[in-house]
């Protein structure tokens, strides 16, 4: 069943079109992987679909509802998060108050959002650091709490845009482990990455774009061998998605 249905979206900013006519499904329940070279249009995309930005042409409908251009609190309120949206870090409040803000924030009552705050720590590792002063964590510690932060009060569809980049791998692997969690509990995830390790590890489908276009969408070893997506990272010089990446397209 589709989550979100997204038809011929089309953005441009002045003469540079950024998305043009992007069409693809959202699927209740998957983790879908959103790649693509740089400058390919991937975040204006999520800005699109979680109210950030209204599209000049296109629609988006979630289940049987239009939900084209509306805003980021209304989509928010029917469960469509873009992570990081919600979250104000206070960086002179602990890590702590930081969980039990965010679910008050969210509706929940001080006990119940001090007992997922506990289970978050634990989960998320912050246990060492929760009593320091969100301004004093690494940035990866702050990523994770932004984690916590969005996921106290799930929402049914979590928009991630490049959640790995710069992070220690180790903290790497304890967002793929909390994202594969929500994931076994029936949460949705479009999931932005340069990582494709992670994406294959992850995503059962990708959509792939280039220069603001969809070259390839649907199961993700497909999409990975699909000629134009090696093509769009092949012909792309810059240092996020160049040659480098190749070794990781390969597909097992
Ligand atoms: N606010 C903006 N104003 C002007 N151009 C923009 C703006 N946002 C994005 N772009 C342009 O739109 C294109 C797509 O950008 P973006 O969605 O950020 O790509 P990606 O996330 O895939 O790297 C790029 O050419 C970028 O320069
Ligand atoms: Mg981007």
């Amino acid at each position: 069943m589709n989550l979100l249905t997204i038809e011929g979206l089309f953005v441009h900013f002045g003469g540079v079109v950024a998305v043009d006519n992007v069409s693809f499904d959202v699927r209740q329940g998957e983790i879908l992987g959103l790649i693509g070279p740089n400058g390919s249009g991937k975040t204006t995309v999520l800005n699109l679909l979680s109210g950030f930005l209204a599209p000049h042409a296109g629609k988006v409908r979630m289940r049987d509802e239009d939900v084209t251009a509306m805003s980021p609190d209304r989509l928010a309120q029917r469960g469509v998060l873009r992570m990081f949206q919600m979250t104000r870090v206070f960086t002179r409040m602990s890590a702590f108050d930081n969980l039990l803000t965010a679910g008050m924030a969210r509706g929940l009552s001080e006990a119940e959002s001090n007992r997922r705050a506990q289970a978050l720590v634990e989960e998320l590792t912050l246990g060492p650091v929760q009593y320091l002063d969100a301004g004093q964590l690494s940035g990866g510690q702050r990523k994770l709490l932004e984690f916590g932060m969005c996921f106290i009060e799930p929402p049914l569809v979590a928009m991630l845009d490049e959640p790995f980049a710069a992070v220690h791998p180790v903290m790497r692997e304890v967002m793929a482990q909390f994202i594969r969690a929500r994931h076994a509990q029936g949460f949705t995830f479009l999931l932005v990455s340069h990582d494709m390790p992670i994406v294959v590890d992850l995503c059962q489908r990708a959509v792939c774009m280039n220069a603001g276009r969809v070259i390839a969408a649907g199961d993700i070893h497909s999409v990975l061998k699909n000629h134009d997506v090696i093509e769009a990272y092949l012909g792309n010089g810059d240092a996020q998605s160049g040659p480098d990446d190749l070794p990781s397209l390969e597909v097992h």
